[in-house]
């Protein structure tokens, strides 16, 4: 693959789904369906995949697809009226063909850019126009960058508010090999004890049981250590303060019905998120929320899996 030219392309999924294949000239490679604005694949030069999708996924509309990078807006989980993780993910995105320039503008080639509107049905949902952006980018190293535009195009004079996250499942070699830095010391709403909030404790996240926890506040970097797989995954995220860390464990994965009994053991979601403090935005105001993945080898942390300089570098 190396030495090819980069390519975005459009073509056909699974049972027939649009979707954009993009590939940069070393090898990498991401997969973004225009259904829910989806990415479903980020797979290195060496064509491993990084991204979780469930083999048990049903890529049937409206039904979310149970894997990859879904977008929740404008709620996240329960926290309001609307359904669970909001509508973007149920949604058919269109290609934006002439988005507005970016302030600065990323030296990536290997993009592609989507919008959702909301259509005359949708607004008896949520009563709003909005505009959203949505850049799906490869880039240097293969690194996956998300960018997120919301515009309030009310012309009702209204403001709206949203919660937002970007719901990213990783590919794990093994749930009980995996620790989550740049979370401790921090307070979170633990979602399985009704939202109650709490402080981490201890040096490290790590797994033994199911987790579904709101970090707040968080920093702008966050690693997830693969021990088994040494590899290391580096969120950088920008205008997301929140982090939420989902694992459903057995008994819940056993309940889902598009996700295989044993597949919590090679998943963990680390998602980038908007969720104590609603972000709210009058008539012509905009919204920026990015996420920079990418995946390292632990070696490259010092050669003894130390996380801190990632986090720190
Ligand atoms: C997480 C939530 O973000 O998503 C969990 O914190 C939820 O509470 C999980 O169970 C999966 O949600 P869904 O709607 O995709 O099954």
């Amino acid at each position: 693959m190396a030495g090819e030219k980069p390519s975005v392309e459009l073509c056909k999924g699974i049972n027939g789904l649009d979707k954009v294949v993009l590939r940069d000239a070393l090898g990498s490679s991401a997969e973004v369906y225009l259904f829910g604005g989806h990415v479903t694949s980020w797979r290195t030069d060496h064509r491993e995949e990084l991204l979780f999708v469930s083999n048990k996924a049903i890529f049937k509309p409206p039904k979310a697809i149970r894997g990859g990078i879904p977008i929740c807006f404008p709620q996240f989980s329960s926290h309001g009226n609307l359904e669970q993780h909001g509508f973007a993910r149920n949604k058919f995105w269109s290609i934006d063909t002439d988005p507005p320039p970016f302030p600065s503008d990323s030296s990536s080639k290997t993009f592609v850019d989507l919008i959702l509107k909301p259509t005359d049905d949708d607004f008896k949902i949520w009563p709003h126009s909005y505009e959203f952006r949505l850049r799906v980018a490869l880039g240097l190293g293969g690194d996956l960058l998300l960018t997120s535009r919301i515009r309030n195009t009310n012309a009702d004079g209204k403001p709206f508010s949203f919660t937002f996250a970007y719901h990213t499942y990783f590919s794990v070699s093994d749930i009980s090999e995996v620790r989550v830095e740049g979370l401790e010391t921090l307070d979170y709403l633990d979602n399985l004890k009704e939202r109650e909030r709490f402080t981490e404790q201890g040096d490290a996240i790590t797994f033994e049981s199911g987790v579904d926890k709101i970090y707040l506040s968080t920093p702008t970097k966050i690693a997830i250590i693969d021990h088994e797989k040494k590899r290391t995954f580096v969120l950088r995220k920008d205008g997301l303060p929140d982090a939420v860390v989902w694992n459903p464990w057995d008994r819940k994965a056993k309940a889902m019905p598009d996700f295989g009994d044993d597949e919590y053991k090679h998943m963990l979601c680390v998602e980038a998120a908007a969720i104590e403090k609603p972000i709210t935005l009058k008539p012509g105001e905009e919204w920026k929320g990015r996420l920079e993945l990418s995946a390292v080898p632990s070696s490259y942390c010092s050669g003894q899996l130390d996380p801190r300089k990632v986090l720190q570098g």
